[in-house]
């Protein structure tokens, strides 16, 4: 028998076999906007939905909070909702999971959604690091600083060894506040980021080592590693890598008086014929504050290019790509309507579907290495 859903009904109130996922996935997008809301506006101040930047348009009109990594951190840990539906990746729910109180419960509508540059780089990569750093007689020297986009057993590597977390709007304060505990910096698992921030802080080029994790002692001489300031983590943002310094050149060629705006994770090429860097808040806020009738190119995620582009179209400022041959975060783009219209009625319903939880042996020094992120400030 095929079952036939009204769409105009949450599957939850019908028949118990409706209410899997797969059978909101047959349903049209447009079709979830009204049961969203029904089940947003039942569910009240016990639930909280937070939006990355990155997100679709037809998810992020829902959320209650949207920001970058660090706001989004920051309104997780204040929020006393019962329930936080974090509409982003993987890695920001175990965030919020970490910085929740007894009692609330993080959801991520789709467990699918991680982050490619997370996952490069893994726990028992990160420890035999160090293990070769402390035969070297060197890891004494180095605070561990791990982005944002990294693993919780990553944070807590970092706590326990008197490290913190940073976002792309906190790298500065996050490299500040180590380099006055320590001589030497590693920075996890973005190589653009740390590279970026360290030499717009002063520190040479010359003075930063990649850790190659697939390299036997990361690719490095210990000559090398001892010389080193930073030593920068062989991971990326795939969606950052495609925009090219010959990009900044094209537009510029085109269009002489645009502004080019990008993210810290494009290369350091990119970055450095950029006019500004910025997280996606601090990007949103450069076009906000510039006058009527600037130009933009901007090197991030399309989705979040495009809605700045709609939305600051009446006020004459003219946003484009860096790329156009587009560039999306396939992983962000996960969560769809018919996700979040799964996880909120089953809310409503009193199940908790995707809850994401980071195991207790864990949690303790993620905890540190985030409190001191939230401590150090996001001040560039
Ligand atoms: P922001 O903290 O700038 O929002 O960055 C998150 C991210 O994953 C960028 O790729
Ligand atoms: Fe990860 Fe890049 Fe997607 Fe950000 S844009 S979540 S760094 S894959």
């Amino acid at each position: 028998m095929t079952l036939v859903l009204d769409e105009t009904k949450a599957p939850a109130a019908q028949a118990n076999e409706t209410c899997t996922l797969e059978n909101y996935l047959a349903l049209p997008d447009h079709s979830m906007d009204g049961r969203i809301r029904e089940a947003r506006e039942r569910l009240g101040a016990a639930a909280v939905i937070l939006g990355h930047h990155y997100q679709r348009d037809e998810v992020v009109r829902f959320a209650d909070f949207t920001g970058d990594s660090y706001k989004l951190a920051k309104t997780a840990a204040a929020t006393s909702a019962k329930y936080i539906v974090f509409c982003g990746v993987h890695f920001m729910a175990e965030s919020a999971d970490i910085l929740a109180r007894e009692g609330q419960q993080v959801i991520l509508p789709d467990l699918n959604a991680g982050c490619s540059m997370a996952d490069m780089a893994e726990i028992g990569q990160v420890e035999d690091c160090w293990d070769v750093l402390t035969r070297l007689h060197l890891s004494d020297e180095f605070v561990p600083v791990t982005y944002i986009n990294s693993t919780a057993a990553i944070k807590a590597f970092c706590g326990e060894r008197g490290g913190l977390v940073c976002t792309s709007s906190s790298a500065r304060a996050a490299l500040q506040w180590g380099f006055a505990r320590g001589k030497r910096i590693l920075f996890l698992p973005d190589q653009h980021l740390g590279r970026n921030t360290g030499h717009a802080m002063g520190i040479p080029l010359e003075e930063m080592a990649v850790w190659d994790p697939w390299a036997i002692q990361g690719g490095q001489t210990k000559e090398r590693l001892a010389a080193s300031r930073m030593l920068l983590w062989k991971g990326h943002c795939a969606v950052h890598q495609r925009f090219l310094p010959i990009h900044v050149d094209q537009v510029r060629a085109k269009y002489p008086d645009i502004r080019v705006i990008v993210h810290p994770e494009c290369r350091y090429e990119v970055c450095q014929k950029a006019d500004a860097l910025g997280s996606t808040e601090q990007l949103i806020a450069l076009v906000e504050q510039a006058p009527e009738g600037s130009m933009f190119a901007i090197g991030t995620e399309i989705h979040l290019v495009n809605r700045l582009a709609r939305r600051f179209a009446a006020e004459g400022k003219k946003i484009i790509t860096l790329d156009d041959t587009g560039c999306l975060c396939t992983t962000m783009y996960r969560i769809s309507p018919q996700h979040l219209a799964w996880a909120l009625e089953n809310l409503v319903e009193g199940r908790v579907v995707n809850r994401v939880q980071v195991k207790a042996e864990v949690k303790h020094w993620a905890r540190v290495a985030l409190d001191r992120m939230i401590e150090t400030g996001s001040r560039q």
